[in-house]
């Protein structure tokens, strides 16, 4: 069975390299991967020993003309081994459409990135009751670029984000958590999809005092956690929490 891993999303903090440096120093530790904003790559990379580099975005082409972007090869460059696609939040500012994100999956693939694919619906599909469609259709249309790539997949992440839940400090039932990851377990292999290692895990107001609640389910193998992650102390709390259950 796979570590519970536990992956800090900055979004758009902090505001300084020296900020970020030392943020970065505080929580460093193993099984956790630290996605700071492109700008601090370099310098968090140099700042931690156990933590795993993560981006949060890429671009789908290797280079070329496309003004403002930034490729898999220069984010690997930089030391990164994992990228977050199809965040919540750049589907809705940044209109990124299934088709964008599933050119960005397979990018990241076939440049040896670990994708961590974010999916998961918005509180009125909660409430017309359709997580279960959404979350199909999501992975369906996300995962169809690298759905006939001739080679074995080694690693991919679903991270399972209800919208409602993130950043509003009110998070997602663990049983209600459990059941969607038991739904994306059954629907991802495939035999269309070749993945040797697949690891599901949820996303949205997860903080130190209900990630136990979270963790101690077997289908939930991690967490991404956003607010709590730029603040130290909690985010060591965290860090403690799930090393002891590993
Ligand atoms: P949150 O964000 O922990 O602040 O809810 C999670 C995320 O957006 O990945």
């Amino acid at each position: 069975m796979n570590k519970k891993i536990i992956i800090a999303n900055w979004k758009l903090n902090p505001i300084t390299v020296k900020e970020a440096v030392d943020l970065a120093k505080k929580v460093d530790s193993e099984n956790s991967v630290i996605c700071p904003p492109f700008p601090f790559l370099s310098a968090v990379k140099g700042a931690i020993k156990k933590s795993k580099l993560g981006a949060q975005n890429i671009f789908w082409e290797n280079k070329g003309a496309y003004t403002g972007e930034v490729s898999a090869p220069m984010l690997k460059d930089c030391g990164v081994e994992y990228v977050i696609i199809g965040h919540s939040e750049r589907r809705r500012h940044l209109k990124e459409t299934d088709e964008l994100i599933s050119k960005k999956v397979k990018a990241a693939i076939e440049n040896k990135l670990i994708p961590i694919l974010c999916i998961g619906e918005t509180p009125e599909q909660r409430k017309k009751r359709v997580v279960e469609e959404v979350v199909k259709k999501q992975l369906e249309y996300d995962l169809s670029g690298i759905r006939n790539l001739k080679f074995e997949i080694r690693n991919l992440i679903i991270a399972y984000e209800p919208i409602w839940a993130i950043g509003t400090g009110v998070p997602c039932e663990p049983e209600e958590a459990v059941r969607v990851h038991r739904l994306i377990k059954t629907l991802i292999p495939d035999s269309r999809f070749l993945i040797s290692n697949l690891q599901i895990i949820y996303g949205g107001s997860v903080d130190s005092k209900n990630i136990e609640g979270f963790l101690k389910y077997d289908e939930i193998e991690g967490t991404l956690v956003g607010g709590a992650s730029i603040n130290a102390g909690e985010f060591q709390k965290i860090l403690k929490i799930a090393n002891k259950i590993n």
